[in-house]
C-alpha cells in the first residue's frame, strides 16, 4: 500500500452516508485522521454545511492546527423542471449543494494553507456538466460547484498557497440518495430504468466515487488542479 494520505487531516461533510461515508472510511484505512461532519444525528460532527454561522463555529472548535484535506460532500437532490420548479426549491437546492460548497471552500481556506498538502475536492455530478431536464435546480447548482472548483484552483495557484482543488463528477451511484425514487417507484425500477442509461450497464458504487476522491486528494495527484474527474459508468461519454 503506499503512503497517499497515511496521517493526513481530513475533513468530509455529508459523511453519515453515502459517498461521504464511503469516503470517510476509505480514508481511515488510508491511515487518514477524518473529521466527519453531517446535518443528521449520529456519530459525527453536526455541520449544516449552508450555514455560514455552522462554518464559523464548527472552525472555531477544531483542535488541529491546520486541515490537510476537505471534501465538500453533502448535498440533497430533489426533482424539477423548468415548469413546476418554485422559487423556495431552487433556494434550497443551491444553499446545500452551491453555498455549501463554497462556504466549505471559504471557510477552511485558514486552515488548509496551513498545510504542506492542501486539497480540495469538491463532489459535483455528471448533472453539472451536462443537462437533465427533471435535475433544472440541482443541475445549475451543481455546475455553480463545477466552475468555483477552478475559481479556488486557480487563486491558490496565483497566491502559491499549497492547495489544490478539483471537482469529482459521479454519474448515477447506488446511495440512500435515490430512497426516495426507490420508495415512490420501486428498487428494481429505479435500479433497471437507470442501469440502461449507462454505457457499462450498472448503477455505480460508493466506494467507486471515494476511490476518485482518494486519488485526488493524494500526493499522486500533485500536480493536478482545477480539474475534473467524472466518474459514470461512461454516461457522458456518448
Ligand atoms: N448518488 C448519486 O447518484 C450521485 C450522483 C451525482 C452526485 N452525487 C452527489 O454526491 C454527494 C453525496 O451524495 P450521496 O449519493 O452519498 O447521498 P446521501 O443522501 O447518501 O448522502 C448525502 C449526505 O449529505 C448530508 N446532508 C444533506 N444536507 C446537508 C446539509 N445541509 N449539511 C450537511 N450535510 C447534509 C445528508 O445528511 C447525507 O448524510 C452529493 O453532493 C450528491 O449530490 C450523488
Amino acid at each position: 500500500m503506499t503512503v497517499r494520505i497515511k496521517n493526513r487531516i481530513a475533513l468530509i461533510t455529508g459523511a453519515a452516508s453515502g459517498i461521504g461515508k464511503a469516503t470517510a472510511d476509505l480514508f481511515e484505512a488510508e491511515g487518514a485522521v477524518v473529521i466527519r461532519t453531517d446535518i443528521a444525528d449520529g456519530n459525527h460532527h453536526k455541520l449544516d454545511v449552508s450555514k455560514a454561522s455552522d462554518w464559523c463555529s464548527f472552525i472555531d472548535s477544531i483542535e488541529h492546527e491546520h486541515i490537510d484535506i476537505v471534501v465538500n460532500n453533502a448535498g440533497i437532490s430533489p426533482h424539477d423542471n423548468i415548469e413546476n420548479l418554485d422559487m423556495a426549491t431552487w433556494d434550497t437546492i443551491r444553499g446545500v449543494v452551491l453555498d455549501g460548497v463554497m462556504l466549505g471552500c471559504k471557510h477552511t481556506l485558514p486552515l488548509l494553507k496551513k498545510s504542506t498538502y492542501g486539497a480540495i475536492v469538491n463532489v459535483s455530478s455528471v448533472a453539472g456538466i451536462v443537462g437533465a431536464s427533471e435535475y433544472t435546480s440541482y443541475g445549475a447548482a451543481k455546475a455553480g460547484v463545477r466552475n468555483v472548483t477552478k475559481s479556488v484552483a486557480l487563486h491558490c495557484a496565483r497566491m502559491h498557497y499549497n492547495v489544490r482543488c478539483n471537482s469529482v463528477h459521479p454519474g448515477s451511484i447506488d446511495t440512500p440518495i435515490l430512497d426516495a425514487d426507490k420508495a415512490k417507484y420501486g428498487v428494481e425500477k429505479v435500479v433497471q430504468v437507470r442501469a440502461k442509461t449507462i454505457p457499462m450497464g450498472r448503477l455505480g458504487r460508493a466506494r467507486e466515487v471515494a476511490d476518485a476522491i482518494l486519488f485526488l486528494a493524494s500526493d499522486d495527484a500533485s500536480f493536478i488542479t482545477g480539474t475534473e474527474l467524472v466518474v459514470d459508468g461512461g454516461f457522458t461519454a456518448r
